[in-house]
């Protein structure tokens, strides 16, 4: 793994590892002000100048699963939310939290364990994940969503997200989709979403992948 990809940061207490390979540059980290993270500063990260719990708040933060922790005080390590849940950005990726076994996801991304950015619109040069092509083609969904699928009576547990060649992603747990205004829409146990931007009914896939010819190599 070349020291571009994964970049750690050490202090004291906990270490901090920016995946740049994930990384969509939202600034959730940026704008959580403290000594942290600070623009334009080298290193730009200083675990030290923050108490471990604060590292662990802020890193917890980042939707794309780029930041990451370890060696957190009392060895604990970042835990799944009790729920699994994607919101729909508008005109952007889809948003995951929770207990996430995204497959085929490299081993050295921890931070996809809980939270991701999966591309939707179909453009990314980094499948399953979104690099922010989105605007370069210059996706267009609001994020609204119509159906209401089947309302779970628990929210948590394992969510395989697999994402099919040339196809959806096929997501196999309980998960609740938030609309991008944040409405909480639909839920269920089973859905396919669309990857390749092109379906009438998004976020679901509607079989268009096939008729326009969606690759995902
Ligand atoms: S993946 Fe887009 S319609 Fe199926």
């Amino acid at each position: 793994m070349s020291k571009e990809q994964r970049v750690r940061f050490a202090g004291k207490d906990i270490e901090v590892t920016w995946d740049t390979r994930l990384c969509i540059h939202i600034a959730e980290c940026g704008k959580a002000g403290g000594g942290l993270f600070v623009g334009g500063r080298k290193p730009w990260c200083q675990p030290d100048l923050a108490s471990a719990a604060e590292v662990v708040d802020v890193v917890e933060r980042c939707p794309s699963g780029s930041l990451s922790y370890a060696g957190a005080p009392g060895g604990s390590a970042e835990k799944a939310p009790s729920a699994n849940t994607v919101h729909i950005a508008c005109n952007g990726p889809l948003f995951f939290r929770g207990e996430l076994n995204i497959a085929d996801a490299p081993a050295d991304m921890p931070g996809v364990k809980f939270r991701a950015a999966l591309c939707r619109c179909g453009a990314s040069k980094n499948k399953p994940f979104c690099d922010n092509s989105h605007e370069s083609v210059d996706f267009r969904d609001y994020g609204s969503v119509g159906e209401k699928g089947t309302p779970l009576d628990a929210a948590g547990g394992p969510l395989t997200i697999q994402p099919l060649k040339d196809g959806p992603l096929l997501c196999s747990g309980k998960l609740s989709i938030h609309t991008a205004a944040g409405r909480l829409a639909w839920q269920g146990t089973s859905v396919a979403l669309c990857r390749c931007g092109g379906s009438a009914n998004k976020p679901f896939c509607d079989g268009t992948h096939t008729r326009i010819g969606f690759r995902s190599d």
